[in-house]
């Protein structure tokens, strides 16, 4: 009796020794950080972005998607897909099978989201108590996807969501400090931990003091971060992307990114977190001239009511009646381009989806369409803006910076080439050790990247992996013990 009470008591305390601390992500997500933002400012000064470039791996930047807006652009580069497949293709866009114009103000409404995405920090929260995975599996995984193998692909999400409970020793557990969409419920789930409703006054430093407190949370610590800050986006709407104003604020960022190190550094976690640093896209002067399309004999009355009224990148609802009317005047404006549905070029990777009505709108940098007044109290518009985001993705002045710092990667590393926004979420799970959702990135964008010294990441990798071999050994060999031990006793009995 005495024997089988030591048993059990072995086995109920075993797994609690067997918690295994998850890998650790930071991801530092600044508003229309353009890729060259710290190199255009003659005598700017930004120590820690520049201990970031000597000790951490870059690129040239990250390309945005189409619609050059700040909410498909976080999505993207949290789920990895297309907009075509994330489905949140403009900040503000119609479905037609739900009949309803979606806009930020109602983005609380499950349907602007939930349309086939998997963000990381719900990846991360899925396979919570999955094990610790070889680096070469994601690789592999990896290639695979590019080969297209979607069945493959498929089979991957099937296994991600058996893991969906969070019921283990340790689990993962995600955060975001107003990251866009991290209040948003995907397939049912959300983030563990958020902050909400989004509050642009809320000081950057306490936003930092938030994320840090969840880090160390003694109870449920997260392994990923997501830190959203709303700058220098409106610095560069307000002043232009290249004003001292932006440069002031480009240190100001910086002077934040040290403050982050160093509570990292206070709390002994800076040498085993890895962090990136990424932007929603850049930013252009402009737009100073203002197309009217009454010029060209199109008016308002020619759309749907929820067009929008002037932009340099927008979807363009015309009423079916005018539609070709209307491509055709607005196809032969110098300094701008329109795309029927069936001939947005693929690069774009737009136009398979419903949420993607009727032609899109893409203006030459600097430039402005606008379709007239929608009602007669509407203001005249005007072309005066000092900066703007909208254009197309493949001008290099709407990339975003694309930095990782951390012991998965090289030191030192810069590559002369952009990555596209969908690469960087195989990433972030190869970083969390996540098997990833099917998605669009290219691993050959990101893997030279990596520190693929064996003494670094994938020892660390090997040795989790044989830490729980070792665990699950012991663990047997007891149960084992116990039950030989336990026959005995039983033999004395009977
Ligand atoms: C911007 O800053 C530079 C250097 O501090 C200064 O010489 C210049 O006058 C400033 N420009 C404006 C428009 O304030
Ligand atoms: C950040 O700025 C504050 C003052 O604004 C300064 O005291 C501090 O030294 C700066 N930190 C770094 C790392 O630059
Ligand atoms: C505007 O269009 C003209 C004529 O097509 C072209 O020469 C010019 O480069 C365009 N401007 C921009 C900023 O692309
Ligand atoms: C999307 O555009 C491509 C041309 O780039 C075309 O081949 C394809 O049929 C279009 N798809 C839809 C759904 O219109
Ligand atoms: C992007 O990934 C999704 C999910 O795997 C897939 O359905 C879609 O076809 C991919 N798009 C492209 C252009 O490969």
């Amino acid at each position: 009796m005495r024997v089988s009470m030591l048993c059990v008591l072995a086995l109920l305390i075993y797994p609690t020794l067997a918690a295994s601390s998850h890998s650790r992500l930071i991801v530092v997500a600044f508003d229309s950080f353009r890729y060259d933002f710290p190199h255009v400012f003659p005598g700017i000064v930004t120590p820690t972005f520049d201990k970031i470039s000597q000790e951490g791996a870059r690129v040239k930047g990250s390309r945005p998607v189409l619609m050059t807006n700040s909410w498909p652009n976080w999505l993207s580069l949290a789920s990895g897909l297309w907009p075509e497949s994330h489905q949140v293709v403009d900040n503000s866009f119609y479905d037609p099978e739900f009949d309803k114009w979606f806009n930020l103000a109602i983005r609380a409404d499950p349907r602007y989201y939930d349309m086939g995405a998997e963000p990381i920090w719900i990846t991360n929260q899925r396979q919570a108590c999955s094990q610790r995975q070889a680096a070469g599996d994601q690789r592999h995984a990896g290639d695979q996807r590019q080969a297209g193998d979607q069945r493959q692909a498929g089979d991957q999400r099937q296994a991600a969501g058996d893991q969906r409970s969070g019921d283990c020793e340790n689990p993962r557990s995600s955060g975001a400090v107003f990251y866009p969409g991290a209040e948003a419920p995907f397939s049912g789930m959300k983030a563990d931990r958020f902050v909400t409703p989004y509050n642009e006054l809320l000081d950057y430093r306490r936003r930092i003091d938030i994320l840090m407190s969840w880090i160390t949370d003694p109870v449920r610590p997260i392994n990923l971060g997501m830190l959203y800050i709303d700058n220098p986006d409106h610095v560069a709407h307000e002043f232009g992307p290249e004003s001292n104003q932006t440069r002031d604020m480009v240190e100001l960022l910086d002077n934040l990114t040290a403050t982050l190190f160093d509570k990292l550094q206070q709390e002994g976690l800076l040498d085993s977190t890895n962090i990136l640093f990424i932007g929603d896209h850049g930013h252009a002067p402009g737009p100073d001239k203002l197309i009217s399309a009454n010029d060209y004999g199109v008016d308002s009355s020619m759309f749907e009511s929820y067009s929008p009224r002037s932009h340099s990148t927008a979807q363009l609802y015309p009423k079916k009646e005018y539609e070709e009317f209307v491509y055709e005047r607005l196809s032969t404006i110098p300094n701008i381009t329109v795309y029927r549905k069936a001939e947005v070029p693929e690069r774009y990777h737009y136009n398979n989806t419903r949420r993607m009505v009727s032609m899109v709108l893409i203006a030459d940098e600097g430039f402005k369409l606008d379709i007239g007044p929608k009602s007669r109290t509407d203001v005249p518009q005007r072309a005066s803006g000092r900066g703007s985001h909208q254009m197309d993705p493949f001008n290099d002045k709407a990339a975003s910076i694309f930095w990782a710092y951390g012991p998965a990667f090289k030191q030192g590393f810069y590559r002369d080439e952009f990555i596209y926004h969908v690469d960087v979420y195989q990433l972030m799970c190869h970083l969390l050790e996540l098997k990833p959702a099917p998605n669009n990135g290219t691993w050959a964008h990101v893997r030279d990247m990596l520190n693929v010294d064996p003494t670094s990441t994938l020892s660390t990798t090997t040795e989790g992996a044989s830490a729980v071999l070792a665990h699950y050994w012991i663990f047997g060999l007891n149960l084992l013990v116990c039950l030989l031990a336990l026959q005995h006793t039983h033999g004395d009995i009977y």
